[in-house]
């Protein structure tokens, strides 16, 4: 069965496109089959992170009916699907839930996932893909302004009948000032899926174009990901520590 899952966060910028692109291959290295879809229309970043921004045809030709869903999917390296979306002014327009349906519909039984990247906010483009899907996942940091709006983003995905997978709390950095793991737990009443630290390896990966869980497997961001992955299919898996990883680095 296809689990058609939309990332979100209410406030802008804390990571979600990152997640999106190492969670798809994350869950790829798990042997699953994954389709992400660019939900982010009107500041579409998705094919930028994976180094692919122009894509010839996209989730907006087929929206607008100039192309059929079969050739906006494209096979990424990283070992899953793209339906990316277009960049460019020209095709700018948003896409209602109705849309997002009809597409997810199409795809339903060809992937074990759906992995939606939606727009920033809590506009009516980033809620159309928290409606159209049937499971959320919040991202958030640990810091107030973020996580008042992932507060906002769950009681409105509990409106729309969207189940609320969990929170991922990224750039975690450890500072006396953030809040704790427990203290977002309760402020949200979600559950934790999981964190992701502050990491460099990120920065590069993306400068690279590629997902931070291909380019460095090894360093903390890539294997807390890992874990989530593997938490959202319930398997097991044990992240390897930062002192191996230093040392391998160090080797190298
Ligand atoms: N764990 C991390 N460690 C270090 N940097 C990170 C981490 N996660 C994300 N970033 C950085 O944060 C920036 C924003 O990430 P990203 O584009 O994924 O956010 P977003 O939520 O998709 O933004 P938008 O709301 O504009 O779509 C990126 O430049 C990325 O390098
Ligand atoms: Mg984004």
């Amino acid at each position: 069965m296809t689990r058609i899952i939309t990332v979100a966060s209410g406030k802008g910028g804390v990571g979600k496109t990152t997640f999106v692109s190492n969670l798809a291959t994350a869950l790829a290295s798990f042997k699953k089959s994954v389709i992400a879809v660019d939900g982010n229309l009107t500041t579409a970043n998705l094919g930028i992170h994976l180094g692919i921004p122009l894509y010839p045809v996209t989730l907006q030709d087929v929206l607008n009916g100039d192309a059929r869903l079969n050739d906006a999917l494209y096979y990424h390296p990283a070992g899953f699907t793209v339906l990316p979306a277009d960049i460019s002014l020209k095709k700018l327009r948003l896409a209602d839930t109705h849309e997002l349906v009809d597409v997810f519909y199409k795809l339903v039984g060809g992937c074990d996932f759906i992995i939606v990247d939606a727009a920033a906010g809590l506009s009516k483009e980033a809620l159309s893909a928290v409606e159209a899907a049937d499971e959320l996942i919040t991202i958030t940091n640990p810091e107030l302004p973020a996580l008042t709006d992932a507060l906002k983003l769950g009681n409105l995905a509990e409106k729309y009948g969207t189940h609320n997978l969990g929170v991922v709390v990224n750039r975690v950095r450890g500072k006396d000032h953030e809040f704790s793991m427990e203290a977002v737990e309760n402020f949200l009443e979600m559950p934790i899926l999981g964190k992701i630290p502050e990491d460099d390896a990120v920065g590069r990966s993306i400068a690279k174009k590629r997902p931070v869980v291909a380019h460095s497997p090894g360093s903390p961001a890539s294997q807390h990901v890992m874990s989530i992955a593997a938490r959202i299919i319930g398997e097991d898996y044990k992240p390897k520590s930062n002192l191996s990883y230093r040392l391998f680095n160090w080797l190298k």
